[in-house]
């Protein structure tokens, strides 16, 4: 089922940028404001990425196998007020954040036919989406809602950004930046569906923006639409 306007009822925004931009707390924040859904597809590129590392696979059809014989079964929360993620009934919302996770995500996020099938599954989400829903990741405003009504492409400079992950996490600024540039360079040119502006995207560049601002912006990007 393609997800253009004329096979879905509501408003759906597609938002993408690099790590760090802070894209999903604002995207989180904007979706529970306006009363729209929230669909971090980060999250499910992580789960597939927890449940690959769990049952040591590492090749791309043996894990599609595992994908079409329904061995993965992926729950994810799109609640913007609910975090939460589950594989096989395992409540994972925490693990995939670890960085054994975080530092394996880009190795099968380039795998095509994984892309396939998460891309589909996102797609049944927006179409089965009840209200006007959020969705956030790398690829969603170029490949997998290029007729979103709203397309944003949330930013920072990579100094700020590394200084927020530093903060978050309580690690070493610079060391945060250099896996920071590994990680953009890697999601950035893989072949198949890099991180782009999509066409017709709107840029927040949140550089000098606290998250008040950033999330008022946004709201205002969805509006003037
Ligand atoms: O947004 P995040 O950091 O949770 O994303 C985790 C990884 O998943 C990141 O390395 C890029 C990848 N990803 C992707 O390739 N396509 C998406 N639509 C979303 C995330």
């Amino acid at each position: 089922m393609s997800a253009s306007n004329s096979t879905r009822p509501h408003v759906v925004i597609a938002v993408d940028g690099p790590s760090g931009s802070g894209k999903s707390s604002i995207s989180k924040a904007a979706a529970e404001k306006l009363n729209y859904k929230y669909l971090d597809t980060g999250a499910m590129y992580r789960a597939l990425t927890w449940f690959c590392l769990q049952e040591e696979l590492f090749d791309e059809n043996e894990i599609f196998e595992n994908l079409i014989n329904h061995n993965f079964i992926l729950n994810i929360s799109v609640d913007p007020r609910i975090d939460q993620v589950s594989v096989n009934e395992s409540d994972i919302t925490a693990v995939i954040r670890l960085d054994e996770v975080t530092n394996k995500v880009s190795f099968y996020a380039a795998m095509p036919k994984l892309r396939s099938y998460l891309v589909q599954r996102q797609q049944d989400l927006v179409i089965n989406s009840a209200q006007g829903i959020v969705v956030e990741g790398r690829d969603i405003g170029s490949v997998v809602l290029p007729h979103a009504d709203s397309k944003i492409y949330i930013t920072a400079s990579d100094e700020i950004r590394a200084k927020r992950r530093a903060l978050q996490s309580n690690t070493d600024e610079n060391e945060v930046l250099e896996s920071q540039k590994i990680r953009d360079n890697l999601d950035s040119n893989r072949k198949i569906s890099p991180l782009v502006i999509p066409d017709g995207a709107i840029i927040l560049d949140n550089s000098t923006l606290n998250f008040e601002e950033s999330v008022a912006a946004f709201i205002q990007i969805v509006r003037g639409a």
